[in-house]
């Protein structure tokens, strides 16, 4: 376990393992502008809040990823993957192999670190981000990547679009589309638990094509986690439980899904509750 100089700030920011300052008795405070700039003077704001990462995972790097060391095959490859994000500087990206890739992280069992290395991912790709602008003398976005939570959009939809105050409906409306925007727009994206647990609708698995098919025409990579196997339409499904196997048999967002897309199975038990 790493050893932070817990009387600075180092240990609370996800620059501590790339800032030459880190752990510094003078500058690596909650004065730096770095550290304002990922995580907000107050520590709950700046551009990990504005990736939505969930509250829980704003801190994780891959390095200190709890699921590090049972995963450790999956994150020899995350280690690599992480070291091509610096190609969303490089303005002819338009080559297939100069993409930085998708993945679909599943597991049929809950708990295996999908959501945490999904986490972690993100984190490592708005480091990458902000510490490479800084480097060009740009400024970083403030949304260079989102987290977006599939079930939540899924409940938002369910209210939007529910029987209930038009007050509440409209509300719920305005979220759903802002949650899409952003999901469209944003260079890299994590759609957490897409194959949603409850019976999705007509209209909301539109809404999933819709963000998913706008991303891969636009050559945007994309971290996908569920917890169902990704079959394409020219495959045998293996059944029921296969992502969108009764939703869209024709294998049109699957097909999608899997352009540029490398899938990893999570192993083992529930981790849960062990942090
Ligand atoms: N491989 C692991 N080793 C140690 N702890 C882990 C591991 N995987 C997950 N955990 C811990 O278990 C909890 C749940 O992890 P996480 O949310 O990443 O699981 P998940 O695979 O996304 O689960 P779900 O299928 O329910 O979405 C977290 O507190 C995490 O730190
Ligand atoms: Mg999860």
């Amino acid at each position: 376990m790493t050893q932070y100089n817990e009387s600075t700030n180092e240990a609370n920011c996800l620059l501590r393992h790339v800032c030459k300052l880190a752990g510094s008795p003078e500058q690596c405070t909650r004065n730096c502008q770095a550290w304002i700039g990922l995580h907000g003077a107050s520590g709950a704001g700046g551009r990990i809040s504005a990736a939505n990462v969930p509250k829980g995972y704003r801190n994780l790097t891959l390095k200190d990823s709890p699921a590090r060391e049972s995963q450790s095959k999956i994150y020899a490859t995350f280690d690599k993957y992480a070291e091509t994000f610096e190609r969303q500087f490089n303005p002819e990206r338009s080559e297939a192999a100069e993409r930085i890739k998708s993945f679909y992280l599943w597991s049929a069992q809950p708990g295996t670190g999908k959501t945490t290395s999904a986490s972690a991912l993100i984190n490592e790709y708005i480091i990458a981000h902000y510490v490479g602008a800084l480097k060009l003398g740009l400024t970083p976005q403030q949304r260079p990547a989102y987290f977006l939570s599939v079930n939540g959009l899924h409940q938002a939809h369910k209210t939007a679009y529910s029987p209930g105050a038009q007050e509440t409906k409209d509300k719920y409306g305005e979220t759903v589309t802002r949650e899409v925007e952003r999901s469209k727009q944003a260079p890299f994206l994590v759609m957490d638990d897409v194959g949603v647990r409850s019976k999705v609708s007509d209209s909301f698995i539109g809404v999933l094509y819709d963000i998913i098919d706008s991303r891969t025409t636009d050559d945007l990579p994309t971290i996908y986690t569920s917890n169902k196997p990704l079959h394409g339409a020219e495959e045998t499904p293996s059944g029921l439980y296969d992502l969108f196997y009764d939703e869209d048999p024709e294998g049109k967002i699957v097909d999608r899904m899997r352009d540029q897309c490398a899938v990893v199975e999570f192993g083992g038990t529930s981790k849960r509750g062990r942090r």
